[in-house]
């Protein structure tokens, strides 16, 4: 079958794109632990906070040293707005929202995760560094979106 010259190169040039794009993705895999969310689980949206998940909200120490963060997100604000986690233990953050679409970033970390209600998000990851962190909504959320952050405090083990 002939192909004309100039249809090669964007055949081959439109192929290339594609390996660096799924490259790309495999490298973020690898080597910076970014992962899909696969975890689904449903709440009902209207009582978010009634919802015995998350009657309870804030971090909590499992006997064996791994951390649960539970926390809701709602226009325009994350509830609790400030959480202590300890540095270097597997901590399972847990979030719902009680309105629209959040985002929940850890700013310099790879946690990440969109909030959607209706689902529960959930991730778990370790600090290595202690220090304090940003937590932001990274999905627009409506006018006082840009006011909607938190704080993560890392602390040595106590
Ligand atoms: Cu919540 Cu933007």
């Amino acid at each position: 079958m002939h192909v004309d010259l100039y249809e090669r190169i964007w055949l081959w040039g439109a192929g290339a794109i594609i390996v660096l794009f799924l490259g790309a993705i495999a490298f973020a895999t690898v080597s910076q632990g970014r992962l899909p969310p696969s975890h689904v689980e449903t709440i009902d949206p209207r009582n978010t906070f009634g919802d015995e998940r998350f009657a309870t909200r804030g971090v909590t120490v499992n006997p064996d040293g791994s951390v649960a963060v539970t926390m809701i997100a709602m226009m325009f604000a994350f509830q609790p707005n400030e959480i202590r986690v300890p540095v270097n233990a597997p901590v399972t953050f847990r979030i719902t929202s009680a309105d629209v679409v959040h985002g929940f970033q850890i700013v310099g970390t790879n946690g990440n995760t969109m909030v959607v209600p209706g689902y529960v998000s959930q991730f778990t990851t370790t600090f290595d560094t202690p220090g304090e962190y940003l937590i932001t909504c990274n999905e627009y959320c409506g006018l006082g979106h840009h006011n909607m952050f938190a704080t993560l405090i890392v602390e040595e083990g106590a």
